[in-house]
């Protein structure tokens, strides 16, 4: 089995219906990776020996999502010099703005590559991973050009009524 090079993280099983987005982003252009629910307050142990051994296991980018309060991606980065990308989740009380501001307000010293609440912020996680994928296997960096050529051309082909 090969090697998975980006690792999903989620808080909740309940995060999932959004974070598929960013496996099917992933296996669409053919990157190794690895989903699991880990939770940095229900799960404080083993989210923070999970980080910890994420480099020596060859993982070489970390994707956490959360919602709420719950400043998963935070914890995470706090475990591994690997590059983190947090997505928050749009949750039912403050609509994602909570998890926006628990995700993108890290102090400085501890950075966390935040993208957009929900879906948008799902796909583009996968993107952004695969962009730094991309400067050390060259063929993810073309796959990339691919897909922004593809995307340019239907947006000039969209026919309006
Ligand atoms: C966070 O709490 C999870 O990431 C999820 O978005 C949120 C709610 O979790 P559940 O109560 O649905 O399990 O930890």
């Amino acid at each position: 089995m090969t090697k998975p090079m980006v690792s999903v993280i989620m808080g909740s099983k309940s995060d999932w219906e959004i974070m598929q987005h960013t496996k099917e982003t992933l296996n669409k252009f053919g990157v190794s990776h690895e989903c699991k629910v880990l939770s940095a307050h229900r799960t404080p142990a083993e989210t923070s020996q999970y980080a910890s051994k994420a480099a020596a296991q060859g993982i070489e980018v970390i994707i956490a999502a959360a919602g709420g309060a719950a400043h998963l991606a935070g914890v995470i980065a706090g475990h591994t010099t690997l590059p983190v990308l947090g997505v928050p989740m749009e949750s039912k009380s403050l609509k994602g703005l909570d998890s926006l501001l628990s995700i993108v307000q890290m102090p400085a010293g501890i950075p966390v590559g935040t993208l957009a609440i929900g879906k948008a912020g799902a796909v583009n996680a996968a993107l952004f991973a695969i962009a730094i994928l991309a400067n050390k296997y060259p063929e993810f960096g073309k796959k990339l050009a691919d897909f922004r050529k593809e995307q340019a051309e239907k947006i000039l082909n969209e026919k309006l009524p």
